[in-house]
């Protein structure tokens, strides 16, 4: 097997599409963020790295708040938009016509278009360079209800937007191919 070095990429397949949210002077504005995922368990938390001169990096380093927006698929022209344009400049809530909701925190601003909201808490800041790494306790999370079944979250029902590095896709949910926790135990014993 032969392998091929390309230097040091940030090359993990798949990344999601997160709408990250933050209110900058005052007014609610979100952008687009493929870097983030769960960081801990108990307590949730979660991670998103911010660039330093994105808009939103401002409104989050004032409030110490932001909320996780997860689009659907319907939403991905909205999704891409906010990766594209800055708040600096144009009124992104206007232009995509969000709903923008205020949860326990009140000062993190949420899409009720989007099918699940997390608000969170900056609880660490790690700049690393480049970006800052925000690490965020997850104070509330929001499900919009017909997006479960039989009372848990069905995520064929949020159909949730997938983004790809290299050729830079949004892609839809794959096919269920095994069980997991489950698959695994036909290679053989576990203890
Ligand atoms: C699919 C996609 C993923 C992105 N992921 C990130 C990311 O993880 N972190 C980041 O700082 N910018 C990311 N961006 C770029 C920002 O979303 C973009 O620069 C945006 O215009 C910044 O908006 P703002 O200036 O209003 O904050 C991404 C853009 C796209 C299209």
């Amino acid at each position: 097997m032969t392998k091929i070095t390309i230097g040091p990429a940030p090359l993990v397949y798949p990344m999601p599409t997160f709408l990250v949210g933050a209110n900058v002077s005052g007014k609610p504005n979100f952008l687009a963020v493929a870097w983030g995922g769960i960081a801990n368990g108990e307590p949730p938390m979660l991670s998103v790295a911010i660039r330093h001169s994105r808009y939103t990096h401002q409104g989050i380093s004032q409030n110490k708040t932001f909320s996780v927006n997860v689009p659907s698929t319907d939403m991905v022209k909205e999704a891409d938009y906010c990766g594209l344009a800055s708040g600096a400049r144009v009124n992104k809530v206007a232009s995509c016509h969000f709903r923008v909701f205020y949860g326990k925190l009140n000062n993190a601003p949420l899409i009720e278009q989007c099918p699940i909201n997390l608000e969170c808490s900056v609880v660490h800041t790690l700049d690393l360079g480049s970006h800052s790494l925000f690490i965020g306790r997850i104070e509330e999370t929001y499900i919009t209800e017909n997006c479960l079944t039989n009372g848990k979250p069905d995520v064929n029902k949020v159909k949730p937007l997938i983004y790809t590095t290299g050729q830079e896709w949004y892609h839809p949910l794959g096919e269920i191919m095994a069980k997991a926790f489950s698959v695994g135990r036909e290679i053989g014993t576990l203890k």
